[in-house]
């Protein structure tokens, strides 16, 4: 039982009602009353959000202007950058001696930044990019591993106004190439090599074999961590220690004053054909979505450690290890390593060392956790922990009662936040004052308008499948995909034009509560252990080795990972499938692609289904290797 709205309500299923201390403890609004204004009048809604908890050089003319949708724009005509207030306003307060950053590297190194040493590095790194040539509007790549300095990078492109790119340390050669050359970067940071599992994963070699490749790229900078020789190409590459020494390096740079509209960053992800597409955000917007939905969610406080243990190569370290808690002033934890290194209680190890209060990961993590049984974690101390958080995909039930027992003590109330890339921010989500269904992401954020459809828009009935679908504009929300605007139409908005509706991809049920259930994606999207992969970039690393023709790739449910990458090949003539090629072709595409691209298993064929018009018809491939009924085939070519 409930009260909600001075009424009491009981809800359907398996339902956990958060504990009276933990909603009496929570310094967030109501629910229901911010949820109820902000439907009153949205651009209102976010105006005072934006004016109360933000700094702007100068003020806005109109919080949303929707007159060429789906281009919306935000705080039109105000001037801000985010680092003045992630770092800048921050100096002068007692928040200036704040730890900003918590770090412990996988061989066990440890560092701390407070704000000011935070804003030290950031401000002297912020003029060696302007002194190699970087101005505002500029693309930076970044191509590092879970190191400081990637934070330092992103922040200090972010204050002269430059747009980083930052590519994930855990992709490849070919992955970084395409991202780098598309992008036209200037400028790439990378390190020598980052730690994982006691191993070297060598980013500057993978960088050198990029570059060999790419035309962009007029200068490198390498932070070394883990010491081993590298290639330095001379007139090109230089070290990171080295250039901060320089007089280049000045500690007083100015941050640039920018439009709330400029661009903050792109970010690549995968969408339903081609290559990967770059999703734009800005400085304004982005800044009042990512930290308003952070400190009403997880209810940050100055005495907390957050520790968001995504990778800030993807969107949730982007948006929620480093713009939102450090805009917040909050203290941050980041891990280096791998979760189970050297033993499976590194995380709980981590927490109670470092006394972390919010934990916010994916449910591939908890599951591969879990694995291990309850003995590692119940070793730790874990009494700090007072909020859980899950992203990435849908959490199974299992996980999440494991993870709110064995983890939580039965205190914690677990955040499920449904978001993406595009979103930028936390979009269907709980607050910690609410109850809580195991696998279910609860409600919309307030302010966020979000329904369950049919293919003609119609609402479905509740517990029934449709597409998810976003009403409402939103500031964190992608501006346009860079380079291609006809694209960011046509992808998101064109499915259901008429209504000016923004699709995900996803598909969700609702239940009579009006709680959603994502179900998953309904395009060629694959989520690999929460990461996000395109059917047609493994395929065409697949395709890009010698003896392979055509290739197909299926993503199919796995207990662990989500789901894992299953490959048809059709080969050349001439060659002969065999288990030595198809090992090769997993290493060729851990090599072009990174490790998490790598299929499980590959089939080799003689045909793939087809439509006429020669789409491969990947849903015929998937029902086979799950043996179910292949269903409609009217539109096979043979
Ligand atoms: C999926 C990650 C269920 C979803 C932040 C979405 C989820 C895609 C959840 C975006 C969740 C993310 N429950 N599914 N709580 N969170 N997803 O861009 O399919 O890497 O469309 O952003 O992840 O993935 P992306």
């Amino acid at each position: 039982m409930v009260i909600r709205n001075g009424q009491q309500t009981q809800l359907k299923g398996e339902v956990f009602y958060p504990a009276p201390e933990v909603i009496e403890a929570a310094h967030i609004p109501d629910r229901d009353r911010v949820a109820a204004e902000a439907q009153q009048n949205l651009a209102e809604f976010w105006g005072k959000i934006a004016t109360e908890n933000f700094e702007w050089y100068e003020p806005w003319e109109r919080v949303l202007d929707d007159s060429n949708e789906p281009f919306y724009e935000w705080f039109v005509g105000a001037k801000v950058n985010i680092i003045h207030n992630a770092l800048d306003r921050h100096m002068r307060t007692e928040t200036r001696n704040r730890a900003a950053i918590i770090w412990e590297g996988e061989p066990g190194d440890r560092r701390v930044y407070t704000y000011q040493m935070l804003n030290h590095e950031v401000s002297k790194f912020a003029s060696v990019l302007r002194a190699l040539g970087v101005g505002k509007g500029d693309r930076v790549t970044i191509y590092m591993g879970r190191v400081p300095e990637l934070v330092v990078a992103m922040l200090a492109c972010a204050k002269i106004g430059a747009i980083h790119s930052v590519v994930y340390g855990g992709f490849s050669t070919e992955a970084l190439l395409q991202r780098i050359e598309d992008s036209h970067s200037k400028v790439l940071v990378t390190q020598d090599g980052a730690w994982l599992r006691g191993n070297i994963v060598e980013l500057k070699k993978i960088a050198n074999e990029a570059l060999e490749r790419a035309g962009t790229i007029q200068t490198v900078v390498t932070v070394k961590r883990t010491g081993q020789d590298v290639e330095m190409v001379h007139g090109r590459d230089y070290w990171y220690h080295d250039l901060m020494t320089q007089p280049i390096a000045v500690a007083s740079t100015p941050t640039e004053v920018m439009d709330a509209e400029d661009p903050l960053y792109i970010l690549y992800t995968s969408g339903t054909t081609g290559k990967p597409k770059a999703i734009l955000h800005t400085h304004g917007g982005y800044m009042v979505g990512t930290a308003t939905t952070l400190k009403w969610v997880f209810d940050i406080r100055p005495d907390d450690v957050w520790w968001c243990a995504a990778d800030p190569g993807w969107v949730t370290g982007h948006s929620y290890i480093v713009y939102a808690p450090l805009v917040l002033g909050a203290t941050g934890f980041i891990y280096e390593g791998a979760p189970t290194y050297p033993y499976p209680d590194r995380w709980w190890e981590l927490v109670e060392r470092y006394g972390i209060t919010i934990l916010y990961t994916a449910p591939t993590a908890i599951r591969g956790l879990m694995r291990f049984g309850e003995s590692w974690p119940n070793r730790h101390d874990l009494s700090s922990l007072r909020l859980l958080g899950s992203v990435g995909e849908p959490i199974n039930p299992e996980a999440w009662r494991w993870y709110y027992r064995v983890i939580g003590k039965e205190r914690t109330p677990i955040m499920d936040t449904w978001w993406q890339t595009e979103t930028g921010m936390f979009m269907i989500t709980p607050l910690p004052s609410m109850p809580l269904k195991p696998g279910s992401a609860t409600l919309p954020f307030p302010g966020i308008d979000v329904d369950v459809v049919d293919d003609e828009g119609k609402p479905v009935e509740p517990n029934e499948e449709g597409y998810l679908v976003i009403k409402n504009p939103w500031p964190a929300m992608l501006r346009t995909i860079y380079g291609d605007p006809d694209r960011y139409v046509q992808q998101y908005w064109s499915r259901f034009e008429e209504q000016g509706w923004y699709l995900p991809g996803d598909s969700a049920r609702k239940d009579e509560d009006g709680y959603i259930w994502v179900i998953g994606r309904i395009d060629d999207v694959i989520k690999v252990s929460g990461y996000r992969l395109g059917t047609a970039e493994v395929e065409s690393a697949l395709v890009s080795h010698p003896t392979v023709a055509e290739a197909a790739v299926i993503g199919v449910p796995d207990e662990l990972r989500g789901n894992v990458i299953r490959a048809y090949c059709i080969l050349r003539q001439g060659y002969e499938g065999s288990e030595k090629l198809e090992q090769e072709l997993k290493e060729h595409v851990g090599h072009e692609m990174g490790p998490i691209a790598k299929p499980v298993s590959i089939e080799f064929v003689r045909d793939l289904p087809k439509t006429r018009s020669g789409k491969i018809m990947r849903r015929v491939l998937r029902a086979r290797a799950l043996g179910q009924d292949v269903g409609d085939l009217t539109t096979l070519a043979d």
